[in-house]
């Protein structure tokens, strides 16, 4: 990027803060109208309750408050390509995205957006783009090159769904493929894919693995969500406790990294298990 157009990036930081919620809200309304397959990747859910625009906000409006040295946002970046990498985003999409964001910033900002300031934010998307790209390239290699490895979405079969406690549902899942699976590293967490039919979309959810590994299989545990609890991550467990049995497939995807949360205050991490299915759900 050229001195000139860091400039005139930062001289748009105050603006951009100011509506970067309008901004990114304007931007998800962008995709989704033109690129409705993406309401399956995305959780539909925190769309309606505003995290994920505001994630993607301020990860953006951090960018070029640092676009001198953007190493400072290292972990944060990896942490968001840990998430990324459980969902199977690619780089194509990272095209895709910059193509609506670089337009919603036009769209909104009207007659201030130049277009040399539109040319400074697609050389600061693109630099943002090829970072993350980069990242994930290595989380997604060191994954597949593992015994039992794979990268984006796996069919699994619930091999068993036994109840722990009250409202407490365990899932064992085997690959459809008979394959054998990896070893999760410390942290590291599976995306459960359904089809949701009250939303005809496909959408997921992240969950822990607690049982010890085995390189057969993987164990997720699913607590049922409070009677008045609509969100979509509540309707997930629904669909899993209620609707999903055992020999039915469900698709799966291991993240590339470390859990981006924190196990709840007493659940145990997942070597406390060396044969049971016990485990916690991300909250
Ligand atoms: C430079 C570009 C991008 C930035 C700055 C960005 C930023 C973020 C952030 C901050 C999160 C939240 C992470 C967390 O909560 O742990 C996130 C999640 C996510 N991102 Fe990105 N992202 C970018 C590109 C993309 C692209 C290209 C896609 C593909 C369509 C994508 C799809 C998602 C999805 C599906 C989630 C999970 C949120 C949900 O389930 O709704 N992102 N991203």
């Amino acid at each position: 990027m050229t001195t000139d157009q860091k400039q005139l990036i930062k001289a748009t930081i105050p603006v951009l803060k100011e509506s970067g919620l309008l901004l990114t809200t304007h931007f998800y309304q962008r995709v989704f109208a033109h690129n409705p397959e993406l309401k399956n990747t995305f959780n539909m859910g925190n769309q309606q309750n505003g995290h994920q625009p505001t994630a993607l906000a301020m990860t953006v409006l951090a960018y070029a408050e640092n676009i001198d040295d953007p190493s400072v946002l290292l972990s944060a970046l990896n942490r968001i390509a840990s998430r990324h990498t459980s969902l199977d985003i690619r780089p194509e999409h990272y095209d895709l995205i910059g193509r609506h964001l670089i337009a919603s910033i036009g769209e909104v900002l009207g007659a201030a957006a130049s277009p040399a300031l539109l040319d400074a934010w697609t050389a600061a998307y693109g630099q943002l783009a090829s970072l993350m790209i980069r990242i994930e390239a290595k989380l997604y290699a060191t994954q597949v090159t593992k015994p039992g490895g794979w990268t984006g979405w796996r069919p699994f079969l619930v091999n068993a769904k036994q109840n722990e406690s009250s409202g407490v549902t365990s899932f064992r899942l085997y690959p459809a493929d008979g394959g054998p699976v990896a070893d999760p590293g410390p942290g590291q967490y599976l995306s459960i894919r359904l089809f949701m039919p009250t939303l005809n979309l496909l959408q997921s959810r992240q969950f822990t693995i607690s049982n010890a590994p085995n390189g057969q299989y993987y164990c997720i545990t699913v607590k049922q969500a409070a009677g008045k609890d609509s969100s979509l991550n509540g309707q997930i467990n629904r669909q899993l406790l209620d609707v999903i049995q055992e020999g039915d497939r469900l698709d799966v995807s291991l993240s590339g990294g470390a859990c981006p949360m924190a196990a709840p205050a007493g659940v145990p991490t997942r070597p406390a298990y060396p044969s049971g299915c016990p485990m916690h759900q991300m909250a």
